[in-house]
């Protein structure tokens, strides 16, 4: 989509439709900080004092000035209060305005900036949230409909500046917000993609088009590969399907003496039947999300590539499809991981942490100074902490500090969950260094507390099987894959340096 920057007053020219986001108390009186043109802000206050638009967060209505002002629509946008104004605020704002115009048939809009006025967030900031909750909430999945949509595209999206002095702030803060909208983009993509369009030759082939469309390396190790690299787990979660395990290295910069490393790692698999100890049917649809956090792992890759902070990142994505078959891995199965620890595989179901296993493994030869991994690793996750946000826990607090505030900042909250001793003790095997579940109870932190076994750097684990995908349809977000991680992962990487 084309995105024009435009200086000037809003409501001085006859841009088709404008989306205008007004606080809760806002009144539009004398003072002159809303940067409109008096002529829509009379009209606007006259609305304002009718009651019929209260400036509440999400509330929406759409005005024709007729010839009182010059925008010929106006789709005004509630903030909520200023005093809790933050970018998901002006997310959704944008969100919801975009999905009224694209409901209207609009292709061409026109925005203010959400909060500009508002002195609470840099004009960056209210910029970049501005634009990706436009580009996130004109999102459609539509690749398999033939018969098109009721709502249309967006072409051109033209944000409005008032004041002069602020545009380089805010063309950083344009160009910040559709770099990372266009990584989650991408994320959401692949994750919405069906499991027969996105086995892992396809996702790997996806991952490495990113990477020279981005300028990135990008490493996809086959069969071969991985039977040499000896990823014992990675090669049992793939033996029941016919299609072909992948293991896909993703470069962004070069190991330097002054740079960190920062090794991200995205569970890949394509689809998860649960494998012998199969799930049951219904909702079994869903599981072609069970690849998110590679998806999100390769839209970061995207964004971190469009970016370029000073740092080296490496993203690793081992991927497969967990099936049942006649030569498919049993429960009671030993297995030996990469670096040599031997897994007893209780249920096949609890797959991602295999080959999360291999994946971690193969992180420790970055020596890096932080390993990420993102995964929809456990139901169990879901029930602690609903959709709301993800699970995280770790090794390591400042690590940890660190991705809750980026999870803060790019509106992709996390919650801290334990590593107790108790977990470790629940997942001791009769025959194998460590089993791959820990009964019943605690199921997010059993899981966490294997990987842990596997890691030996600064490490954090952010289980998104609850975040990944929704099924209403949110502000800036509609029905399947959210994108989650990319957004974070982008703030935990541009804020590495201060
Ligand atoms: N991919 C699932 C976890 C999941 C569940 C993701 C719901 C998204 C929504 C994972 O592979 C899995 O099956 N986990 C099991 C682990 C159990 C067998 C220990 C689970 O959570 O039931
Ligand atoms: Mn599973
Ligand atoms: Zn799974």
């Amino acid at each position: 989509m084309q995105i024009d920057l435009k200086a000037g007053r809003i409501g001085s020219e006859n841009d088709t439709t404008v989306v205008i986001g007004l606080f809760k108390e806002d009144k539009l009186e004398e003072d002159d900080s809303s940067g409109m043109e008096s002529a829509l802000r009379r009209y606007l206050r006259e609305i304002l004092a009718m009651g019929d638009f209260k400036g509440n967060g999400e509330e929406v209505a759409v005005l024709y000035p007729r010839g009182l002002a010059p925008p010929s629509r106006v789709i005004l946008v509630g903030l909520g209060e200023r005093e809790v104004f933050d970018p998901e605020s002006a997310r959704r704002a944008s969100g919801v305005a975009v999905k009224k115009a694209m409901k209207l048939g609009v292709t061409e809009l026109s925005t203010a900036i959400h909060g500009l006025d508002g002195g609470i967030l840099s004009p960056e900031d209210c910029a970049q949230a501005t634009v990706e909750g436009l580009l996130l909430g004109a999102y459609r999945y539509d690749d398999f409909k033939t018969d098109g949509s009721d709502e249309s595209s967006l072409v051109s999206l033209t944000v409005l500046i008032p004041r002069r002095a602020q545009a380089r702030d805010i063309g950083d803060g344009i160009e910040a917000g559709r770099i990372t909208a266009a990584g989650t983009i991408l994320a959401r993509d692949l994750s919405n993609a069906p499991g027969n369009a996105l086995p892992p030759r396809k996702l790997a082939a996806a991952a490495r088009r990113m990477a020279s469309n981005t300028g990135l390396a990008c490493r996809i190790l086959t069969r071969k590969h991985i039977e040499e690299e000896r990823m014992g787990a990675l090669l049992a979660v793939n033996a029941g399907s016919e299609e072909p395990p992948r293991f896909i290295v993703l470069e962004y910069g070069e190991p330097a003496d002054d740079r960190d490393t920062i090794v991200l790692i995205g569970k890949g698999i394509t689809f998860d039947s649960g494998g012998i100890s199969i799930k049951p049917s219904g909702g079994m649809e869903d599981m072609k999300h069970d690849m998110s956090g590679a998806a999100a792992v390769v839209g970061a890759m995207h964004s971190i590539g469009l970016l370029k902070p000073p740092i080296h990142v490496v993203g690793l994505i081992p991927a497969t499809e967990n099936l049942p078959d006649g030569r498919a891995l049993k429960p009671g199965d030993v297995i030996t991981t990469l670096s040599r620890k031997t897994i007893e595989v209780v249920n096949t179901d609890a797959e991602g942490r295999l080959v999360l296993a291999d994946a971690l493994g193969y992180a420790g030869r970055y020596q890096p100074a932080a390993v990420v991994d993102l995964a929809t690793l456990t139901g169990a996750c879901v029930v602690a902490l609903g959709h709301a946000g993800s699970g995280m826990m770790g090794n390591d607090e400042t690590l940890l500090d660190r991705v809750r505030a980026a999870g803060e900042v790019s509106g992709e909250r996390v919650w801290p969950l334990p590593l107790w001793k108790e977990y470790h003790d629940q997942i001791k095997s009769h025959v194998a260094d460590v089993k791959n579940t820990g009964g019943r109870w605690g199921g997010a932190l059993t899981a966490g507390a294997f990987l842990e076994k596997f890691v030996d750097r600064p490490w954090v684990h952010l289980d998104i099987a609850g975040t990944a995908y929704t099924e209403s349809n949110k502000p800036y977000c509609p029905r399947g894959a959210t994108g989650v991680g990319v957004r974070l992962l982008v703030q935990l990487v541009k804020d590495w340096n201060p």
